[in-house]
C-alpha cells in the first residue's frame, strides 16, 4: 500500500455517531466487547444459547488440534429446525418469513414461516425418494426463486451437505464442483428471468451431468420460464412440481452433531483450482445469527430486511438464508437485477414492502451513484433505519452517497468486512455504539480477536498498515477445504503460526480504527466476488490460439476492479489479431469460468514482463492496464519488453 492511500486515510475526518433512540434500544451495547475479552467461551455461549439444541454441548471450543476447530462440541442441532419449525411452535406460523419478489412485475409471492415449513417438509421428503441420506451432497444451481432457499433447507434438515452453484458459472464450472464434492443430486430450473426474458439453466447442467460421468443420478427440476424446448432425460430428469408438490409436509427432523457438515461453497483462491469451503452447522449458526441480530440491531417483530446478494453466494447463505431465518425475520428475496423494468426498482421494492434494514455492495452503490440521486429520490425510503455494505471497501464518497441519498443523512451505515471463509462478519461498526468513519469497517465484533500484523507477524502500532490477521478462532470458521486439509492448512495457516491469514491488506488508524484496503494476493475483487487471476489464466491458455496468458486486476470504477488479460499468440494462430479474436477469447473464458470472469479487456502481446527467475512482473502489467506511467524496470529480464507491449497498447483491445 502507499504512503498516499496511508495519509488520504487519515485526513478523512467525517464521524457518524449512532442516533439515540437507535442507541437507546440497541440489542447490542458497548459492553457486550469487554464482557466478551473476559470471556471469550462464556461469550459465545451465551449466543448460542439463542439457538435451540437437541442435546447441549460439552465444550464451547476445542482448540486442540488448531487449525482444526471443534466448536460446541457434543451438541446437536438441526439448521431447518431452528431456522422453521421454531418460530412455528413458537406461535409465528403466520408471519411473513420471504416476500419474494420476481423480477417480471405482479410475479410476487409471500411466505409465511407455516408455508416455508411446509415446503421444506416436500423438499425434504422428495430427496428422500430421490435416494439422498444424511452425508449424501446435493449441487443446487438455481435463479433467486423460493425453490432455492426450500432445498438448502431441506438439505441441512436431512444433514446432506449443498453446494450452491451461483448461475453465472458456466457448464465446466459447474461439473467440476459437482466432481470434487461428489454430488449425486443437481436441484435446478428450466431457466430464470434476466432483463424480462428468460435464460435457460438447464442445458448447463445437462452439459455437466454429461461430462461427471454417471456421478449424478437425478436433476430435479424447477419450471420456472415454462420454456418448452428444453432437453429431457427420463432417466436423470425429474420435474419439481411432479415429485414435490405429491409429498408430505411432515417430516421428523433428525438432530446431527455440531459439525455435522452443513455446505460446500466454492471460492477463487490464487491457484487455478477453486476452494470448496466447508462450513458446518453449530457454529455456523450460531456466528450467522448472532451478527444478523448483532450488526444489523435486528428486531423480528418489526423489521423487514433485505440483503440484496445471490443466494449463490457467501453472502446469500449466511445474511439471506441461514442468519435471518434463524432469527425468525421478515425479509425480502428479489430474483431480477436493479435495473429491469426501470432504474427505481430497488427503491420501489423498499417502498413497497417497507424495508428497514438494507443491506448490498459498493459496486452496486457507484451504479446508482452514476444513475443520479433523482432515481431513488422518487421513493418514500423513510422506512430504512440501518443501511449494510460488503463485499469490497467502500469509497467514503459512495459511503455518503449511501448514507445521504437512501438513509435520509442519518442512517448509519455498517460496512461489514468478511470472507466466505470466515463464514460470518468480523470487523464491523454495530449500529447502536460505533461512531462511524466513512470507508472503515471500524473494530472487531465482540467475540472477535482481528489484527493488523507486519511481516513478522507482530501487531503495527496504530497509524500503520500490514496484513489482516484473526488470532482465535470463532464459530463460523470454515473448518477445512473440501478433501483438502494440507491445502486448508497451507492457505490460511501458514504463514504465522496459530494465525489465520485472510489475504487482505488493511490499515489501523490513529484510533486503532481498521480501513481494509484490499487483497494483497493475485486474487481479484470484481463487483464484491473474488476470481483468480490463475484460473482465468487457465482458461485462456486451453484455447487452442494462446500460448501465454497474464491476467491482473485494474481498477474500475464501477466494479472496484475489472480483469484485463494480456495474451501472447501460439504460432499456429499465425500472426491473427483484431477484434474478432478478442472476441473469441473473452467468449472462451466465459464459456470456461462464466460469464463474471469475462475480461474487459485482453491485449495481444508479443511478450510478457518476466524476471530473471520467469515470474511474470504483474504490478508493471497494472500499470499498463490502469494506464499509468509504468514503475520500476530494473527487475525485469529483458527491459525491452515494455516499450512492446506498450506500444500495441492501442491495438487489440477490446472494452465492451
Ligand atoms: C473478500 C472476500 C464477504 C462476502 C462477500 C465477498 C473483500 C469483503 C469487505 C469490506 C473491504 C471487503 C476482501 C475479502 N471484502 N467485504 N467490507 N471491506 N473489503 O466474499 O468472495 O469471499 O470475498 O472481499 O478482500 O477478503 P468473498
Amino acid at each position: 500500500m502507499t504512503s498516499e492511500t496511508l495519509s488520504n486515510l487519515s485526513h478523512e475526518e467525517r464521524r457518524f455517531p449512532p442516533p439515540a433512540d437507535l442507541a437507546a434500544a440497541a440489542n447490542v451495547k458497548a459492553e457486550a466487547y469487554a464482557a466478551a475479552s473476559q470471556d471469550f467461551e462464556g461469550f459465545w455461549a451465551t449466543q448460542a444459547d439463542r439457538l435451540d439444541w437437541g442435546q447441549k454441548w460439552d465444550r464451547v471450543l476445542n482448540w486442540d488440534n488448531p487449525p482444526f476447530a471443534k466448536w460446541f462440541e457434543g451438541g446437536t442441532i438441526n439448521a431447518a429446525v431452528n431456522c422453521v419449525d421454531r418460530h412455528v411452535d413458537a406461535g409465528n406460523g403466520d408471519k411473513v418469513a420471504i416476500h419474494w419478489v420476481g423480477e417480471p412485475e405482479d410475479d410476487t409471492r409471500d411466505i409465511t414461516y407455516a408455508q416455508l415449513q411446509d415446503e421444506v417438509n416436500k423438499a425434504t421428503n422428495a430427496l428422500v425418494s430421490l435416494g439422498v441420506t444424511k452425508g449424501d451432497r446435493v449441487a443446487i444451481y438455481l435463479p433467486m426463486i423460493p425453490e432455492c432457499v426450500f432445498t438448502m433447507l431441506a438439505c441441512a434438515r436431512l444433514g446432506a451437505p449443498h453446494t450452491v452453484i451461483f448461475g453465472g458459472f458456466s457448464a465446466d464450472a459447474l461439473a467440476s464442483r459437482i466432481t470434487d464434492c461428489g454430488a449425486k443430486v443437481v436441484v435446478t430450473s428450466d431457466g430464470g428471468y434476466r432483463r424480462g426474458a428468460p435464460s435457460a439453466l438447464k442445458p448447463a447442467v445437462d452439459e455437466a451431468v454429461a461430462k461427471v460421468d454417471g456421478l449424478v443420478e437425478h436433476v430435479l427440476v424447477v419450471r420456472r420460464t415454462g420454456q418448452d424446448d428444453i432437453a429431457w432425460n427420463d432417466d436423470v430428469d425429474v420435474w419439481w412440481h411432479e415429485l414435490v408438490e405429491q409429498q408430505s409436509t411432515e417430516h421428523e427432523a433428525e438432530l446431527h452433531d455440531a459439525e455435522h457438515p452443513l455446505y460446500v461453497m466454492y471460492t477463487s483462491g490464487t491457484t487455478g483450482k477453486p476452494k470448496g469451503i466447508l462450513h458446518t452447522t453449530g457454529g455456523y449458526l450460531v456466528g450467522t445469527s448472532y451478527t444478523h441480530w448483532a450488526v444489523f440491531d435486528l428486531k423480528p417483530e418489526t423489521d423487514v430486511y433485505w440483503c440484496t446478494a445471490d443466494v449463490g453466494w457467501v453472502t446469500g447463505h449466511s445474511y439471506m438464508v441461514y442468519g435471518p431465518l434463524a432469527n425468525g425475520a421478515t425479509q425480502v428475496m428479489y430474483e431480477g437485477v436493479p435495473d429491469a423494468p426501470h432504474k427505481g426498482r430497488w427503491w420501489e421494492i423498499i417502498e413497497k414492502y417497507g424495508v428497514t434494514i438494507f443491506y448490498t455492495a459498493p459496486t452496486a452503490i457507484r451504479t446508482f451513484m452514476k444513475w443520479g440521486k433523482e432515481i431513488p429520490d422518487k421513493f418514500d425510503l423513510s422506512s430504512v433505519r440501518v443501511l449494510g455494505s460488503v463485499g469490497e471497501p467502500i469509497n467514503p464518497e459512495a459511503y455518503v452517497w449511501y448514507r445521504d441519498t437512501i438513509g435520509a443523512g442519518e442512517t448509519p451505515v455498517v460496512d461489514t468486512w468478511w470472507q466466505t471463509e470466515t463464514g460470518q462478519i468480523l470487523i464491523s461498526p454495530l449500529p447502536g455504539v460505533t461512531e462511524a468513519k466513512p470507508g472503515s469497517a471500524m473494530t472487531p465484533l465482540p467475540g472477535i480477536d482481528a489484527d493488523v500484523v507486519n511481516d513478522e507477524g507482530e501487531s503495527v502500532p496504530d497509524g500503520s498498515g500490514g496484513y489482516l490477521v484473526l488470532r482465535k478462532p470463532w464459530p463460523a470458521m470454515l473448518r477445512t477445504i473440501w478433501g483438502d486439509d494440507e491445502r486448508y492448512k497451507d492457505t490460511y495457516w501458514s504463514r504465522w503460526p496459530g494465525v489465520y491469514f485472510a489475504g487482505d491488506g488493511a490499515k489501523k488508524d490513529e484510533d486503532g480504527d481498521i480501513w481494509v484496503l484490499g487483497r494483497v494476493d493475485d486474487v481479484m475483487n470484481v463487483s464484491g466476488h473474488r476470481l483468480s487471476t490463475t484460473e482465468i489464466e487457465s482458461a485462456l491458455v486451453s484455447h487452442p490460439k494462446v500460448a501465454e496468458a497474464a491476467v491482473v486486476g485494474a481498477a474500475d470504477e464501477m466494479t472496484g476492479q475489472a480483469v484485463c488479460a494480456f495474451v501472447i499468440l501460439r504460432e499456429s494462430a499465425g500472426g491473427e489479431s483484431g477484434d474478432a479474436l478478442v472476441q473469441e477469447l473473452r467468449n472462451h473464458v466465459a464459456k470456461e469460468i462464466g460469464a463474471i470472469a469475462k475480461p474487459r479487456q485482453i491485449l495481444i502481446v508479443p511478450e510478457l514482463p518476466k524476471t530473471r527467475s520467469g515470474k511474470i512482473m504483474r504490478r508493471l502489467l497494472r500499470d499498463v492496464a490502469e494506464k499509468r506511467d509504468i514503475g520500476d524496470v530494473t527487475t525485469l529480464a529483458d527491459s525491452s519488453v515494455m516499450n512492446l507491449i506498450q506500444s500495441g497498447m492501442s491495438s487489440g483491445s477490446s472494452d465492451e
